[in-house]
């Protein structure tokens, strides 16, 4: 009880709109963080899909040094630095996309996405009706007035309406919603092709081809949200690769400078040529100091190698799931995701069990009240994995019911 007050005045000066644990990190390493007791605790949070070569990464670290220490953290976008542009070439040529705006967030990422789809879409200027946008059921893309729009969580958006006009939502589950749009009005249709914080939720490949084909149809861009799926995390370095489609626009963020805040907006040459000059911009995004360790990040994390044991890992960590499932058949409802993005379904509330973990030292995040959200760091050893695993058995147990130890 003491530490609990203790932490809430050392907090009394921050804004409440986070409830974070009582425990203060002082140290990163690799998997673990460790508090100012010195108390370890398993991080299967990575900073909620951020710190993906883990804590500490010497690459990451050596690629910080050597920044700071050339002197050039900062200039601005109004002079050249070859960081940002080595990094644009690099990323061009792993998603296949011609061209990339940098930017500070996922939140910043989405908003100058449906900026640029707009201006795509009403090339020609003869159609400014076309601006709406068709978002998903259980979608989130930031909290921003743009993207909080296309984000489908009423009670986030509507102490702040009015958002920015022309969400529809759809359910991607139902083609014939999508068909019952009038596409004379969509400038853009947004997607995570695995939903992260509405409960980790896989789109099916014929689902994102669906997509591609509607959007196409109808000469409106489409946008992959790959913020938290994407760079690795699946197991591929872009979540979408397996369907086969090549998306207008693609948003990136959380893993890509190692911790440091950035993220990217990549795009066909098609709709880079309808943003003018002067139509966007930020005074920090893509600076020498973040994008140098974005490129150390992306060289490890676009490895063959690197990606193939993300695949390894994430085979194992179902597997060791499954057998959690089989020990106790009523609570696991589902094992879903994909590589090392992983969701489990409970038959009860989460939070207890989250709460129970992290009391045993393993910090988990929720996606949604009944989904456990695994986001090791990709670096994470076996022999972690199966501690992990083992803790969370632990605090399945610590909370179940007399029913369900019976069931
Ligand atoms: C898919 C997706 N898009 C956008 C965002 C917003 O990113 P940020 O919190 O950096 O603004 C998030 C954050 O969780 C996300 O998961």
């Amino acid at each position: 009880m003491a530490t609990l007050n203790k932490a809430h005045q050392a907090r009394a000066h921050l804004l409440g709109v986070y409830a974070p644990t009582p425990h203060l990190f002082v140290r990163g390493e690799g998997t673990w963080l460790v508090d100012d007791t010195g108390r370890r605790f398993l991080d299967f949070t990575s900073g909620i899909a951020v710190t993906a070569l883990g804590h500490g990464h010497p690459a990451v670290r050596r690629a910080l040094e050597e920044a700071a220490e050339s002197g050039l953290i900062h200039t601005s976008n109004l002079f050249r630095t070859h960081p940002a542009e080595a990094l644009a070439r690099e990323l061009a040529e792993h998603s296949g996309l011609d061209r990339v705006f940098f930017c500070n967030s996922g939140g910043e990422a989405v908003e100058a996405s449906l900026k640029f789809a707009r201006r795509w879409a009403r090339r020609g200027g003869d159609n400014p009706e076309r601006f709406g946008v068709v978002a998903l059921k259980d979608a989130f893309h930031g909290r921003l007035f743009g993207s909080l729009a296309v984000t489908d969580r009423p009670r986030y958006r509507e102490p702040f309406e009015p958002l920015m006009p022309g969400a529809v939502f759809v359910d991607p589950a139902d083609p014939a919603a999508l068909e019952a749009v009038d596409p004379s009005t969509i400038a853009a249709l947004i997607a995570e092709p695995i939903q992260g914080e509405g409960g980790v939720q896989p789109l099916p490949d014929e689902v994102l081809r669906r997509f591609r084909e509607w959007t196409t149809r109808h000469g409106v861009a489409l946008i992959f949200d790959e913020i938290q799926c994407g760079l690795g995390r699946t197991g591929t370095l872009l979540a979408h690769e397996s369907s086969g489609v090549r998306p207008d626009i693609l948003t990136l963020a959380k893993p890509l400078a190692g911790g440091l805040p950035m993220g990217a907006v990549l795009m066909t040459e098609e709709v880079a040529a309808s943003v003018q000059p002067g139509d966007h911009g930020t005074t920090f995004g893509g600076g020498p100091l973040v994008a140098a360790v974005a490129r150390a990040v992306l060289a490890e994390i676009a490895a063959p190698d690197f990606l193939a044991e993300v695949r390894r890992k994430g085979d194992l960590v179902t597997g060791l799931l499954e057998e959690i499932q089989a020990r106790h058949p009523g609570r696991i409802l589902e094992i879903r995701g994909r590589g090392l993005m992983r969701g489990v379904r409970l038959s009860t509330p989460i939070a207890p069990v989250v709460a129970a973990a992290q009391e045993a030292g393993l910090l988990l995040v929720g996606a949604g009240p009944d989904v456990i959200r695994l986001l090791p760091p990709l670096t994470i050893s076996d022999q972690e994995l199966a501690q992990a695993m083992e803790l969370l058995e632990g605090a399945l147990e610590a909370t179940s019911t007399p029913q369900e130890v019976t069931s």
